[in-house]
């Protein structure tokens, strides 16, 4: 049975870390050459994927450990120049798995596109000739993009909404009909802006209005990822505190980010460290996720903290985190970015279902990770370790200088390039 605990891989060079991974997947040395910083992302691909294309700009990729989901282990590539994001995620992930794992569900891969209709003689009228001629409309969809039908997706269904109904402005009164769309294993926006540009002009033809907006909406409430963990407290204890301490210390955390805005933000700011790391590193939008995510964070009309934690009957700390996961494992650059690729297989996920749980239980556990170390010794202790070595490297450190210089810098806790520099020229002379 293969396992993503791998004990003191943290303490290994990258070149055994790669070794590792490609036992992991029975990767070729071939496979695993585009993590060099040469092969990721090769100038004449980039030059394809955007505009006025002058180089490109490296991520750190890093795995996250010891992640068990719905009893499947996983080993998560993390993109991101943060210190300490993949350090703790993986931390939390061994904690969790300690207590049976992560659970998920997800609700389906249904999107939505929008279709935005003004100018209506009679805007009742015209909503129900839009629902009337639904399946005429579903059809119109999928004739435009068959080949997502051929794999069983496609639109589905429809929904249409009357805007600001009493106002006297021509502007704001308005029909917005939402298709409901099937995207399968795609983030589908190519799909959805396709089907919805056109039937545009059967919109018209049935409501008399005009057409404006046509684009996908990126509030996928339909397509809702959520993740669960259930934490005995004897597993959260750590130096100087008592696991129960520990766990009434994260839901007063939780309660507080609930109910103020300024430490809600942050809060999710927190989760999204874990889940943009892995949109990334996928090759997906993070912008339609994060834009998707602190929008539903807001769906009471208040905003609110993305995670809920609280405790069972057994005194076990329970986390939950749900939210809407616009990502593919097809289209876009999920397969065209040669790292993409391989953070998928790294994955191995069949399905783009399975890798938004994937990306939530992240999420959550970086939470968790976030708000046990506030709860205790606070942030500061284990990020400016870790940010000890950045500052080395920033003050010329290379090879086993960094960690001696980092360590020194710890130690005197005084985290600064300018003694780094210092260090750096005794250690030379
Ligand atoms: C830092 O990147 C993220 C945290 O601020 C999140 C939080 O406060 O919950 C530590």
């Amino acid at each position: 049975m293969k396992s993503s605990r791998i004990p003191g891989f943290y303490n290994k060079t990258v070149t055994e870390r790669t070794e590792i991974l490609k036992k992991w997947n029975d990767f070729s040395d071939e496979d695993i050459a585009v993590l060099s910083s040469e092969k990721s992302l090769p100038i004449d691909i980039a030059n394809n994927m955007i505009e006025n294309v002058v180089g490109t700009l490296p991520l750190p990729l890093g795995l996250g450990l010891n992640f068990l989901i719905n009893g499947k282990e996983y080993i998560v590539p993390m993109a991101i120049e943060e210190p300490s994001v993949v350090a703790s995620a993986s931390y939390i992930a061994k904690i969790i798995r300690g207590a049976g794992g992560f659970t998920t569900e997800s609700t389906g891969r249904v999107m939505i596109g929008q279709i935005q209709v003004v100018g209506c003689p009679d805007f009742q009228l015209a909503k129900e000739m839009l629902i009337n001629e639904k399946n005429k409309l579903v059809a119109a969809c999928n004739d435009a993009y068959p080949s997502i039908v051929a794999r069983g997706g496609g639109a589905k269904d429809l929904d249409v909404r009357i805007i600001n109904e009493e106002s006297d402005s021509p502007y704001d009164k308005m029909l917005i009909l939402h298709m409901y769309i099937d995207t399968c294993d795609a983030m589908g926006a190519n799909i959805i802006n396709t089907m919805v540009e056109s039937i545009a002009p059967l919109v018209e033809e049935l409501t008399k209005g005009k057409v404006y907006l046509r684009i996908l909406s990126n509030y996928a409430d339909r397509s809702l990822a959520k993740a669960t963990c259930v934490i005995p407290p004897k597993l959260l204890a750590s130096d100087g505190f008592t696991g129960e301490e520990v766990r009434d210390g994260i839901v007063h955390a939780f309660e507080f980010a609930d109910s103020d805005p300024y430490r809600a933000v942050t809060h999710n700011k927190g989760i999204m460290n874990g889940i943009d790391p892995v949109v990334i590193a996928t090759g997906n939008d993070w912008r339609a996720v994060e834009a998707g995510a602190h929008a539903y964070a807001a769906r009471t009309g208040r905003y609110r903290s993305m995670t809920t934690w609280s405790v069972d009957e057994q005194g076990n700390l329970v986390g939950e985190l749900e939210l809407p996961m616009s990502i593919g494992i097809v289209g876009g650059a999920t397969r065209v970015h040669p790292v993409a690729k391989l953070a998928l297989q790294i994955l191995e996920i069949d399905s783009a279902e399975e890798l938004a749980q994937v990306i939530i239980s992240v999420g959550l556990a970086q939470n968790l990770g976030a708000l046990k170390a506030l709860v205790t010794d606070g942030i500061q202790k284990g990020h400016m370790a870790l940010h000890s070595r950045s500052v080395a490297i920033a003050a010329g450190a290379a090879g086993e200088m960094i960690d001696m210089i980092a360590n020194k810098l710890v130690e005197e806790k005084e985290i600064r390039v300018g003694r780094a520099k210092e260090l750096v020229e005794q250690y030379i002379k």
